[in-house]
């Protein structure tokens, strides 16, 4: 399977420009519209490994940086993930950063700055960043559930980059190059997404995500019906409220109605 990467627009380039520049790098975008693959394949393009953290509530500083651990009677230092980032100079990911506790994050700040060391207090220790460690984190800003919010001094150490979905046209090669179904296949896919997602307004929810796009194209590669696959993976998940999830089918099959299935074909 493909592993590349569609680009927006001018990402790459910034990007780029940033790790030149030693800018850390933070990437916005609603679920599923290539965030992470962005980092993966900047990282392949940059000939750099990539040490993914997700983040979470209980993720404290220690869990970033690392821990003294009794073995065998000993007590030893383990490297974090992101001491381990710093020293091999990889890019560290950082992902939905928003759900970390700000003072989980605080050791973040002497990296971000122009010292460029993260400080390991318990092991006394100062390990300066190489040129080639760069810091990356990820959140998406739309989640309209979550009331929590980085610190503006978080946020403004960070070159950001707004992602979106991609253009109809390459949207519809992302599939296509992801699953292999035919052109047509994806291109009604992606028309169905983006008529839900300009419905969003109107529903308020987390429209479906260029990933979702993947997961029912695989299925429709795999023999399953063109309108199964899309409910079963486009519209099922977005809304469990009876009405909303009927006004979500018409919505899709009159976007789908190029789709010669017989179920869209009833709507
Ligand atoms: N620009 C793109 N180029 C290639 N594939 C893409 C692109 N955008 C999305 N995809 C496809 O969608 C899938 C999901 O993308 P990805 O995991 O990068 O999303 P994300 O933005 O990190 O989502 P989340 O916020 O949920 O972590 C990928 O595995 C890939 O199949
Ligand atoms: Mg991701």
């Amino acid at each position: 399977m493909s592993a590349e990467y569609y680009s927006t627009g001018t990402d790459i380039e910034l990007f780029h420009k940033a790790f030149q520049r030693r800018i850390p790098v933070m990437l916005t975008g609603p679920t599923g519209c290539g965030k992470t693959r962005f980092v993966e394949h900047m990282g392949q393009r940059l000939d750099r490994p990539v040490v993914t953290v997700s983040c979470h509530d209980d993720l404290t500083s220690a869990d970033l940086v690392g821990r003294f651990l009794v073995t065998g009677g000993d007590v030893v230092w383990r490297d974090g993930p992101l001491t381990t980032a710093v020293k091999n100079g990889a890019i560290c990911y950082l992902d939905e950063v928003v759900e970390a506790r700000h003072d989980s994050l605080a050791v973040l700040h002497s990296l971000t700055d122009h010292r460029r060391a993260l400080y390991l207090d318990r092991a006394g220790e100062v390990v300066s960043a190489p040129e080639t460690f760069m810091l990356v984190c990820s959140y998406n800003p739309a989640y309209r559930s979550s009331l929590k919010e980085l610190k503006p001094s978080f946020r403004q150490r960070f070159m950001t980059l707004t992602m979106n979905y991609l253009d109809p046209d390459r949207e519809a090669a992302v599939v296509v190059a992801e699953t292999g179904v035919a052109q047509e296949t994806a291109r009604r896919l992606v028309t169905c997404a983006r008529t839900i997602r300009e419905a969003d307004e109107v529903f308020h929810f987390e429209p479906p995500s260029t990933r979702v796009l993947v997961t029912t194209a695989h299925l429709i590669a795999a023999g399953a019906d063109e309108w199964e696959a899309t409910l079963a993976c486009i519209l099922a998940p977005l809304s469990s409220n009876g009405a909303i999830s009927e006004g979500l089918r018409e919505i899709a099959a009159a976007a789908s109605a190029g789709a010669q299935t017989p179920a869209a074909q009833s709507f």
